[in-house]
């Protein structure tokens, strides 16, 4: 098939490159040259595993192409929209501009066909009405596409994975049952090895895949709220919150995953589709059906101001002047995206009460350094360390998770160790000397 992918960031870049992989000639959208000239020669312009090689692959093999020129997309038997669609500044609403430009370019450049009409399939976050909003504008365009919501589920640093062995699809089809069909068969056939592979597809009107996609990630982060809430109980109680988690885990209707308690969840999509969800539902009148999310905000965000406040306990009270070593800066590890990091957040707060906060990460030293000259980026945990009087981890990257505390004691001022995101082992470190400080993690000899 032919296709075009409008937008290259994280999905985007993502999508196309694994809709080459499926075997389609693909070309990939963007305005910003220079992230297009550097997909162009094959480079991933932010840390995925696998995608510089799958990148590289399918550049050299002609089948994947990118460009800043909208005629080429002209010839694309599906048009996907994988553009942002980041929080607007000061509302919890999202920016819609993007997916609206995205449809106009796809409206203005797309052939006119006489038969077999090509598809513009929607896989951007979107609020719920959007698929029907821009039908219309197709109609009042005078324009034969047809139009399917196709939501994404992608993580960061799984993409390739979550990508090719997705382990659901979502179709959402207009009502009527002829254009409906035209849809999908396309969508088969582009995504023919994942159904071969027996991916379960769950077909449904267009509201339905829009707010799949939102209800899974309230659910996500609803779950990691939860056990977040259950910490902050431990901390009140001398409980575990690491031992709770495992033993409700077990529970299989309850399940292990997403149990992870610590300075909760960020990044650049969690966060703005909970907000996003939440106005939604207020414009349609439904806003006490999301009240909750309000509930699952605050809590998340009042994790990053309980590392803070630990920190400051740790180090005597105050934190002016003080030396602290942050361990992990981006949202999560494998990545090197700090789209509303908690880490980078809980350093601003930090900077903020007068420390001189150290950061080391394996992914975003350099782009922090360019984007942050007030903070001191080290290149080792060492460096970072040395001096410090108290070190955070707050990203679990492996090489944070697997530190020796032996080795790293004579090199800090004060042996205090926040573990912000409870991945360490609280007796290992507390018989090397360490004051150990866990989230919701009650000292207990079990
Ligand atoms: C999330 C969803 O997991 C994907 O399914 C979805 O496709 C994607 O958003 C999106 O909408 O595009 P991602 O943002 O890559 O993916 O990150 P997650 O792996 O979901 O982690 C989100 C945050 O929650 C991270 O800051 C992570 O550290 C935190 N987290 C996760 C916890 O604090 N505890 C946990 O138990 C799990």
């Amino acid at each position: 098939m032919r296709i075009s992918v409008i937008g290259c960031g994280y999905l985007g870049a993502v999508h196309a490159a694994c809709m080459a992989e499926n075997g389609h000639d693909v070309v990939g959208l963007d305005v910003d040259r220079e992230r297009i000239e550097a997909l162009a020669a094959g480079v991933a312009p932010f840390h995925e595993a696998g995608l510089p090689e799958m990148l590289y692959r399918n550049v050299e093999s002609g089948r994947l192409r990118f460009t800043t020129d909208p005629t080429l997309i002209a010839d694309a038997d599906l048009h996907f929209i994988a553009v942002g669609t980041p929080q607007l500044s000061g509302k919890l609403a999202a920016d819609m501009s993007y997916v609206d430009a995205a449809l106009e370019t796809v409206i203005a450049h797309a052939e006119r066909r006489t038969e077999n009409p090509a598809a513009i399939v929607g896989k951007s976050t979107v609020p719920v009405g959007t698929a029907q909003r821009l039908m219309e504008r197709i109609d009042a365009a005078g324009r034969e596409l047809l139009l399917a919501w196709n939501p994404e589920f992608l993580r960061e640093g799984h993409a390739v994975q979550d990508t090719l062995y997705p382990d659901r699809i979502v179709y959402g089809l207009p009502d009527d049952i002829a254009t409906g069909t035209q849809a999908r068969r396309l969508l088969d056939e582009c995504y023919a090895p994942q159904l071969a592979a027996g991916t379960p597809v769950v077909v449904a009107n267009y509201p339905t895949a829009e707010l799949v996609k939102v209800a899974a990630n309230s659910f996500l982060a609803t779950k990691i709220s939860f056990i977040n809430s259950m910490a902050e109980l431990c901390d009140a109680t001398g409980g575990d919150v690491t031992r709770l988690a495992e033993a409700i885990g077990y529970d299989d209707r309850i399940g292990a995953k997403f149990l992870q308690a610590g300075i909760g969840f960020g990044g650049g999509c969690l966060p703005k589709d909970i907000r996003a969800f939440m106005a939604r539902a207020a414009e349609l009148g439904v806003d006490e059906a999301l009240t909750f999310l309000q509930e699952v905000d605050a809590i998340n965000l009042r994790r990053r101001y309980h590392a803070v406040e630990l920190a400051q306990e740790a180090v005597g009270g105050s934190l002016k002047d003080k030396r602290v070593a942050v361990l992990g800066i981006t949202f999560k590890p494998d990545t090197d995206d700090l789209r509303d990091s908690p880490a980078l957040d809980i350093a601003d707060q930090i900077l903020g009460r007068g420390a001189h906060v150290v950061v080391v990460d394996p992914a975003a030293a350099n782009e922090l350094r360019r984007r942050r000259p007030d903070l001191d980026v080290a290149d080792t945990v060492a460096e970072a360390a040395t001096g410090a009087d108290v070190v955070m981890v707050l990203t679990p990257w492996k090489e944070f998770v697997s530190l020796d505390p032996a080795e790293l004691r004579p090199l800090v001022k004060s042996p205090s160790i926040i573990d912000g995101r409870n991945v360490l082992d609280p007796h290992r470190w507390h018989d090397a000397g360490w004051q150990y400080h866990g989230m919701g993690r009650g000292v207990s000899i079990w």
